[in-house]
């Protein structure tokens, strides 16, 4: 099989490079490359729009990275994912993230949905006063414990939020006293976030912030705290009441657990109802991307672009643009999803790849973006691959123009960089034939959302499987972690830049 992988990939790479002006001479060419994934019924359907007609997919390119899927054993794969079985190889463990969203084997679905039923009475007790009067929650966590509640809570909580929530995951001290400061102790909650409850960073602030509350005149801070975690008995021995600790399945991965307990602060901040359209948009992609089959899978479809300027066009990075104020720390989230999954060495077998993985993720909000780092994408010499993401429904009640302005200038951006304008003034002359692929979305709300991060999770599983590598593990992580620990435990000899910086800031 190898073999056959490698031929394939010399044939991609020997294939025939049209310009995207040229390619946009197949009249049928917009409704090859966009789909719309929908969820709801009758007017209440909803929807997002995967445009990928501005990338220089053609049906030659198409019909290779299918055959490279076949080859990959793509559809094995995904029916292993979806199957409960141990695709995590060397973790020896499922990665059942979309049994949160009710798709998988009927045993995870089923324990997902006891967990998310237990969840929900959490929840709904603490919103009608269990926990006394809550107005503010401070949520501590890190990594995949955190970057999913930010931006979920950032998302949808513009209008209105049931409780302020504050995610804190930064050792650094200043963090947490931004929240103190922000938050009246007699009325904050504690949400202690992480999957193995040993996380050093977290562990450290959950223990300042039980202070907080005590020097606040909290008599008991403890029994404000609710435990997120994969290991219960690790919270129940750090004093959290059992009845406050909601677990998830140790197949939940980190990066991929904002659908599980760890999405409490998200149900705290918008109710119970709203979390459940946020899964229910989720399902949508699942249910899309367990059925679909080649091309007409956009996931999938995304990833042989992904592929194509990764690995034969040779991109270090892919951007991120939203359009949307609401989805600013959208390229954070997806930083740690695809970075976190895909930045391997090796594949699944362990052996060295034989290409690129995942390029670096980045990316920020329109507007802004374009009148700070747009130039390198229209002019520098390094071709970026853009997303962009938007909302036809406006998320503000201002004069329409703000929307309509914002609109055209995503859709501009993405015309002028294919388009670009020819100049003989060199400094002045727009290349063009630069891609981008855009996700308009009838309107951000819960649902959109949810659709929107699984898209990308399962953009960034069929990524992996075309480059045959396990996304599902990061040891990557651990080196440094370890070293961390060697010089707090002090009595090892470092290098001498690192011994000097130990010095000087007197630590060793
Ligand atoms: O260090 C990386 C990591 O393991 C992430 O994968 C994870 O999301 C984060 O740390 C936090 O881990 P935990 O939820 O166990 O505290």
């Amino acid at each position: 099989m190898a073999d056959n992988v490698a031929a394939i990939w010399d044939k991609l790479k020997s294939h025939d490079d049209a310009s995207l002006t040229e390619l946009f001479a197949d009249t049928d060419r917009v409704s090859k490359l966009s789909d719309r994934i929908e969820w709801g019924e009758g007017e209440l359907t909803s929807g997002i729009l995967f445009d990928w007609s501005k990338t220089h997919l053609d049906d030659g390119l198409i019909a290779g990275f299918e055959e490279l899927a076949d080859a990959a054993d793509f559809a094995g794969k995904r029916a292993a994912l979806f199957g409960g079985e141990k695709i995590n190889s060397t973790e020896g463990r499922a990665a059942q993230h979309t049994a949160q969203r009710g798709v998988g084997t009927e045993a995870a679905v089923e324990e997902a949905m006891a967990l998310h039923a237990r969840m929900r009475m959490l929840v709904e007790a603490i919103h009608d006063g269990a926990l006394g009067e809550v107005k503010h929650l401070i949520h501590i966590g890190i990594g995949g414990s955190a970057l999913g509640p930010a931006l979920a809570v950032d998302a949808l909580t513009r209008d209105l939020a049931l409780v302020d929530v504050h995610v804190v995951s930064n050792i650094d001290g200043v963090a947490l006293e931004q929240a103190f400061a922000a938050c009246d102790p007699k009325t904050t909650m504690l949400a202690v976030a992480s999957k193995t409850f040993t996380t050093i960073e977290t562990m450290t602030n959950a223990q300042s912030a039980l202070k907080w509350l005590a020097d606040g005149g909290i008599s008991d801070p403890s029994g404000r705290v609710v435990a997120l975690t994969a290991s219960p008995e690790k919270a129940v021995e750090w004093g959290v009441d059992e009845t406050r600790i909601l677990p998830f399945s140790e197949t939940v991965g980190g990066r991929y657990s904002l659908w599980s307990s760890i999405g409490f602060p998200v149900a705290m901040a918008v109710g119970w109802d709203e979390f459940e359209q946020f899964l229910a948009g989720a399902q949508a992609v699942d249910l899309h991307f367990e059925k679909a089959n080649g091309r007409a899978n956009l996931p999938l479809r995304a990833a042989f672009a992904d592929q194509f300027y990764s690995r034969i066009k040779g991109c270090q990075t892919r951007a991120v643009f939203a359009y949307d104020e609401r989805l600013g720390l959208f390229p954070d989230y997806l930083q740690q999803l695809e970075m976190e999954s895909n930045g391997k060495s090796v594949t699944a077998q362990g052996k060295p790849v034989d290409g690129p993985t995942a390029p670096i993720t980045w990316g920020g909000v329109g507007t802004d973006a374009q009148h700070a780092v747009f130039q390198l994408l229209h002019q520098g010499t390094r071709l970026v691959p853009v997303d962009f993401i938007a909302s036809i429904a406006p998320g503000d009640d201002l004069d329409p123009a703000h929307h309509r302005i914002l609109l055209t200038n995503c859709f501009a951006q993405g015309a002028a960089l294919m388009a670009g304008k020819a100049n003989k003034d060199g400094a002045r002359n727009f290349e063009g034939n630069r891609p981008s692929a855009t996700m308009l979305c009838d309107d951000l709300d819960a649902a959109t959302l949810g659709a929107l991060i699984a898209f990308h999770e399962h953009r960034t599983f069929a990524n992996a499987v075309l480059m045959g590598i396990n996304p599902f593990d990061q040891f990557g992580v651990e080196l440094g972690k370890e070293m961390a620990k060697s010089i707090e435990a002090g009595g090892q000899e470092f290098d001498s830049s690192t011994e000097q910086l130990l010095t000087a800031a007197g630590l060793s």
